[in-house]
């Protein structure tokens, strides 16, 4: 009796361990089998449309590369319409998540809407990749594991505007925006190098998103007569503000700089009212670099267009979602590994190689450009591996 109780103990206990192994494995299995499940939350009608579109390009231009698959992964796209419009992002994700089940989540392009998704993906635990929406937030006070940037955060093109404009002697300056995260945050990012370069912002307009109403407020400019304007538009509401400024003869007499978005994936819109203009981004149209010049014939023969920034920050989202699940082999659910893996990677982007920050945003050079017919070209490194500050990140 005494002897054959343990024995039985043992075999059972390596029955149950040799049952929750297979149990584990199967699961495992089952998790890296079935197609992957990506949720794609973009704008693809309103003043951003053309953004999302070109963000939605890239990642399938990356996809393609892949052979159709991420990790060994058959991939399902599931793609939502986010309009830009912040309150309905909460509801619109939580679809993904809960009715589609989607694996990942890449989006978006607006801050406000980037803002719901992250707060959603934070409390969820979901995989959430930001292919373009520059919100501080998402990279500082909302960061968090499962949470990566591929594009930028408002604050750096800002911030790297203002030294150079600080730089060329320009004393006083206005800035014109939207009133939301993206035009709030990155005017602060250019206050806060301008003034500390010398400079001071005498005004600080603003409309609400999207508004193109710009009159009244370029009436101001000319009444203000400030050394330059720095602005943030992006978009439809870029295309208009650029033709406008130029309308009312204000390009002549105040020079205008930008954030790059002002003249980005915009230029055959806005024809020569663009041209000189001077901008600060993370991408220029003739970086020259073999990944960039590679990128730009493929997406060429592909889309029969020229990339922009946000198709390199949707190729890149795919870049990052590759090494990612890489490293997991295809299994969404290993998060600690997915982020191991991104954080030591070196991505090999359009832009220049880059890696990302310790609160998940890419630490890259910012390129000063200038408008010559149809490209954004190289002129300079406005600030050379630029960190975002990561404000009350905390991870
Ligand atoms: C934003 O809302 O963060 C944004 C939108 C368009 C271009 C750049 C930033």
């Amino acid at each position: 009796m005494n002897a054959i109780g343990p024995f039985f103990r043992q075999h059972a206990r390596k029955t149950l361990l040799a049952a929750t192994l297979a149990l584990l494995g199967s699961a495992s299995f089952a998790q890296t089998s079935a197609k992957l499940k990506i949720g794609l939350m973009l704008p693809y009608s309103g003043t951003y449309a053309a953004l999302g579109n070109a963000i939605e390009n890239g990642f399938k231009l990356y996809l393609a590369e892949q052979g159709g698959k991420i990790a060994g992964r058959e991939v399902d796209i599931v793609k939502v319409d986010d309009e830009s419009d912040p309150s309905k992002a909460t509801d619109n994700v939580n679809k993904l998540i809960k009715r589609d089940n989607v694996d990942v989540l890449i989006g978006s392009v607006h801050s406000g809407v980037a803002m719901a998704m992250a707060k959603v993906a934070k409390d969820s635990g979901t995989l959430l990749i930001v292919p373009n929406a520059g919100a501080d937030a998402v990279t500082g006070a909302m960061c968090a594991p499962n949470i990566f940037r591929s594009s930028f955060s408002n604050w750096q093109p800002g911030y790297a505007m203002g030294e150079v404009m600080a730089k060329k002697g320009i004393k006083k300056a206005v800035t014109i925006t939207w009133k939301y995260a993206a035009g709030d945050e990155t005017v602060r990012g250019f206050k806060e190098a301008f003034e500390k370069g010398g400079g001071s912002v005498v005004k600080e307009l603003n409309l609400p998103f999207p508004n193109v109403e710009f009159q009244a407020l370029l009436t101001d400019i000319a009444a203000t007569k400030p050394d330059a304007v720095f602005t943030f538009f992006a978009g439809g509401g870029a295309v208009k503000f650029v033709k406008d400024y130029a309308a009312a003869g204000l390009k002549k007499s105040i020079p205008l700089y930008g954030s790059g978005f002002l003249t980005d994936g915009t230029l055959d819109a806005q024809g020569a009212d663009a041209d000189g203009l001077q901008t600060a981004l993370h991408y220029a149209d003739n970086l020259e670099n073999p990944k960039d010049k590679a990128f730009r014939l493929s997406y060429a023969k592909t889309y029969k267009l020229q990339p922009d920034v946000y198709a390199v920050q949707g190729y890149d989202a795919g870049q990052m979602l590759g090494i990612g699940l890489r490293a997991t082999n295809g299994d969404a659910t290993k998060k600690a590994e997915f982020a191991k893996a991104v954080e030591a990677a070196k991505i090999d982007s359009p832009r220049g190689a880059f890696s990302l920050s310790k609160a998940h945003n890419p630490v890259q050079d910012i390129y000063l450009r200038q408008v010559t017919g149809k490209e954004n070209r190289l002129i300079g490194v406005a600030s050379k591996a630029l960190v975002d500050p990561a404000r009350g990140c905390k991870m």
